[in-house]
């Protein structure tokens, strides 16, 4: 298979590439990344001379256009974004150029080459904060975006899924919970833990830290999208979780205790503007095509603060 990975050099994109050089080592991999503040290409140097990395912008319809051609891509495996909420409540531009423009521009690739298969990596914030009880949403769920990073990633969403109706494209979404591990941009929750507690300093912790969120392991994430990408079907939502939900505190003290460090390093700080409460999903559709979490979030935590702390030392 000739795939395109779009967002290769960034944290879950990154883990992606290596795993499926190491799987289908046949495989031709185009990685196409604009290498943003997020990204970093040193993370696919052990791959480096067996795969084809193109610095440059989903949002570039011609670049994507000739990659497709020049290299007969199969399907294009999308991890390309704008990620970091804060950055999008305090600027919302960028957001709409990549997660919005961005993946117009890969549709319209699909749309001129209707054999190619997209995969679009989303995420379950598309469905906006639960309430404590609520059910866990599933891929028929409305959508309720609450911040401008949630609300660019559904409008992404909504398109692929009228391409598919409008024009047949063929495309699959997969919407998974929050990833933790290596690799992952600095100025998120996990790496902003380990790198102030090193140092001795408050680790900031919004609110009161009662928000819940369900921690996936990286690479549990990208093997689901590599079972998607074989097993799923065309015009269907994927969704994948953990089913671990946790308080954002209890996830800082556990990375603490991992560290030796005392709790009260703690320093709750002004809640986030519009801060979801919880998500949960219903992760029955990729479960039936064989996936299952299989790192626990103690192994995983240990190896991610392991990372982190090597980086910051
Ligand atoms: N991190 C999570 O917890 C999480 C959870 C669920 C879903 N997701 C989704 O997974 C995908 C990847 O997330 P991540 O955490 O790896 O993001 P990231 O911010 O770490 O990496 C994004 C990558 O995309 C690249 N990029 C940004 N704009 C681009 C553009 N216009 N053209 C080409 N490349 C561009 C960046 O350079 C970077 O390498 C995103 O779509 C995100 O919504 C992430």
């Amino acid at each position: 298979m000739n795939l395109l990975v779009t967002g290769g050099a960034g944290f879950i994109g990154s883990h992606f590439t290596l795993r499926h050089r190491a799987q289908h080592p046949k495989d031709h991999i185009v990685v196409l990344d604009k290498l943003t503040y997020a990204a970093d290409k040193a993370f696919l140097d052990p791959i480096i001379d067996t795969i084809t990395f193109v610095e440059g912008d989903i949002a570039d319809q011609p670049l994507a256009m000739r990659l497709v051609e020049e290299h007969a891509i199969d399907a294009i495996v999308d991890f390309a974004a704008e990620t970091h909420v804060d950055k999008s409540i305090r600027e919302t531009a960028p957001f709409l150029h990549t997660n919005v423009l961005g993946v117009q521009s890969l549709i319209e690739v699909c749309k001129a080459h209707p054999k190619i298969l997209y995969l679009h990596v989303s995420t379950d914030e598309v469905y906006g904060g639960l309430k404590d009880g609520a059910p866990a949403c599933t891929p028929e769920s409305p959508l309720h975006p609450g911040n401008p990073y949630s609300a660019s990633k559904a409008a992404g969403d909504l398109l692929i899924l009228a391409a598919v109706r409008t024009y047949g494209i063929r495309a699959r979404i997969t919407r998974c919970t929050n990833n933790y591990g290596p690799h992952q941009a600095d100025e998120k929750f996990i790496p902003t833990v380990v790198r102030c507690a090193l140092k001795g300093e408050p680790v900031p912790v919004y609110g009161k830290g009662k928000q819940k969120r369900d921690w996936l392991y990286v690479t549990d994430h990208t093997d689901a999208t590599e079972i998607v990408l074989h097993k799923g079907e065309d015009g269907e939502i994927y969704l994948i979780s953990a089913d671990q939900e946790r308080e954002n505190i209890e996830t800082a003290q556990a990375v603490l205790d991992v560290l030796h460090k005392p709790h009260d390093l703690l320093s709750f700080v002004e809640d986030r503007l519009g801060h979801d409460w919880r998500y949960a999903l219903d992760s029955r559709s990729t479960k039936k095509l064989g996936w299952k979490p299989q790192v626990s979030f103690e192994e995983g935590l240990k190896k991610t603060v392991e990372w982190y702390e090597k980086k910051f030392i």
